[in-house]
């Protein structure tokens, strides 16, 4: 069996918040020999995207993009930690999924192909008792899943709004021991 290497990208606008916490309980099921790489989107901030399709071409990924771009490859399973801002993912984790448009057409690097063989999974914390407002953000993921041909594993959603309120929600701490079974 192939060893699995998951990436764990936070994309909260602060530190210790409920997504993180809820991804750490869900991380402390993966197997042993299951690796793990945390990278706080906060640490690697990218530029604003810019649509060079039709243009003159994407530049090659430099600094920060280069370490996600080579992180995100690296992995065969890619966890995407965003809270539920304005009932989508926050602008950090966005702007890391607009970027794999650039880096579809980076020469050498083959994206699509190797995307396809991942397990693209999320985690998210938001404060609505409803958890069908996170539709917006599941789609989001689910959908960009499909377009690159990875498998989908499934949203892990939990509820709180101060950090550490995600603990008390039992549904969401039950949900996180098996989610990535
Ligand atoms: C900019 C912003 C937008 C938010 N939008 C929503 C929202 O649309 N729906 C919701 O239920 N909670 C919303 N919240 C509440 C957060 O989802 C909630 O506090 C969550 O626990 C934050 O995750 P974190 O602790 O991992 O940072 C928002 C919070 C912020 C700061």
């Amino acid at each position: 069996m192939t060893a699995r290497s998951f990436l764990f990208l936070l994309g909260s606008s602060r530190a210790d918040g409920n997504t993180e916490t809820l991804a750490r309980l869900a991380a402390e099921q993966l197997p042993a020999g299951a690796e793990q790489r945390w990278l706080d989107l906060r640490d690697l901030p990218l530029p604003d995207y810019e649509d060079r399709r039709h243009s003159d071409g994407h530049p090659a990924p430099d600094g920060h993009a280069t370490t996600l771009l080579e992180a995100t490859l690296a992995a065969t399973d890619v966890v995407i930690a965003s809270p539920l801002y304005w009932y989508a993912v926050s602008t950090p984790t966005k702007r890391y999924l607009d970027h794999w448009t650039g880096w579809l057409e980076t020469p050498g690097t083959d994206f699509q192909r190797r995307m396809a063989g991942k397990t693209l999974w999320g985690v998210t914390a938001l404060a609505d008792e409803d958890p069908a407002v996170a539709e917006p953000l599941a789609g989001t993921l689910r959908n960009s899943a499909r377009y690159l041909g990875m498998r989908w594993g499934g949203v892990l959603l939990g509820n709180g709004s101060k950090p550490g309120d995600v603990l008390s929600d039992t549904g969401a701490t039950a949900r996180a021991k098996d989610f990535f079974s």
